[in-house]
């Protein structure tokens, strides 16, 4: 692959990318959420900006220092939402328009099926275990690559936890298949990694299931090493 962020190799490109983590209501304070700060996906939104794109940027729940950083920036067009349908809705609006999607959003996998107009108490409830009934959250990616208009490159994101025995590419290879997506960057996240950080490691799995590149370093490094990838593959 040629040398990151090489000049403005992305003029002309249209560019959609989610980012941050979906926040799914249980009751007026109260939501299911997860630990994305939006930093990566925030990146390469920054990164294709850079590279001469014109960016809109849809972010769920961003760390709000690292959502800073694109305020300002003249070829980003900023849209925050909160929960997953409203990514959903926002994604779709904006689609049809755009040459790259890169989907690095966090998507709540599931929500509440009420949502409580008051704040539950305990007091109503008693002691002891109590049960949540979750539906699953439409899956925005494989929307969009059903809808795939010609010539539009996908990218999902995947952050795995390798188990069962099988290697974090391997899962890769089996999600970027199950998704449909022309790219996928795969990151192994735990506890203590992944999160919250400067850096990051992934590994760019094509739609055949081969290894495009396999990048560690910043967040903007990885972004750009991805950026990369995708003019590779648009490119053959
Ligand atoms: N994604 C999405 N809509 C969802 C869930 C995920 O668009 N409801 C997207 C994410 O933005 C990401 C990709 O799908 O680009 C992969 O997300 P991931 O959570 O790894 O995939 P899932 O199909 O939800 O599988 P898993 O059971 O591993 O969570
Ligand atoms: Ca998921």
């Amino acid at each position: 692959l040629s040398a990151a962020g090489a000049g403005r190799d992305l003029a002309g490109l249209r560019v959609l990318v989610s980012t941050g983590g979906t926040r799914e209501p249980i009751d007026p304070v109260r939501f299911l959420g997860n630990r994305s700060s939006g930093r990566q996906g925030v990146a390469v939104a920054l990164a294709a900006a850079q590279r001469g794109a014109a960016v809109t940027l849809v972010a769920a729940h961003t760390d709000e220092g690292v959502l800073a950083t694109v305020s300002g920036q003249r070829h980003i067009a900023l849209e925050r939402v909160s929960t997953a349908r409203e990514l959903e809705e926002a994604m779709h609006t904006r689609a049809a328009l755009s040459d790259v999607i890169v989907m690095a959003a966090a998507v709540a996998d599931y929500r509440p099926v009420e949502v409580s107009s008051h704040k539950l108490s305990k007091e109503a409830a008693g002691d002891g275990v109590r049960s949540l009934d979750l539906a699953v959250t439409p899956d925005i990616l494989r929307a969009l690559v059903a809808d795939r208009a010609n010539g539009q490159t996908i990218v999902g994101f995947a952050a795995e936890t390798p188990q069962n025995g099988e290697t974090l590419v391997d899962r890769g290879r089996r999600k970027a298949a199950r998704k449909g997506v022309d790219l996928l960057a795969v990151n192994e996240v735990g506890w203590s990694q992944g999160f919250e950080s400067e850096a990051n490691a992934l590994t760019i799995i094509d739609r055949a299931g081969a290894v495009l590149n396999d990048v560690s370093g910043t967040k903007r490094q990885v972004a750009d090493a991805l950026w990369d990838a995708i003019v590779v593959t648009r490119s053959r």
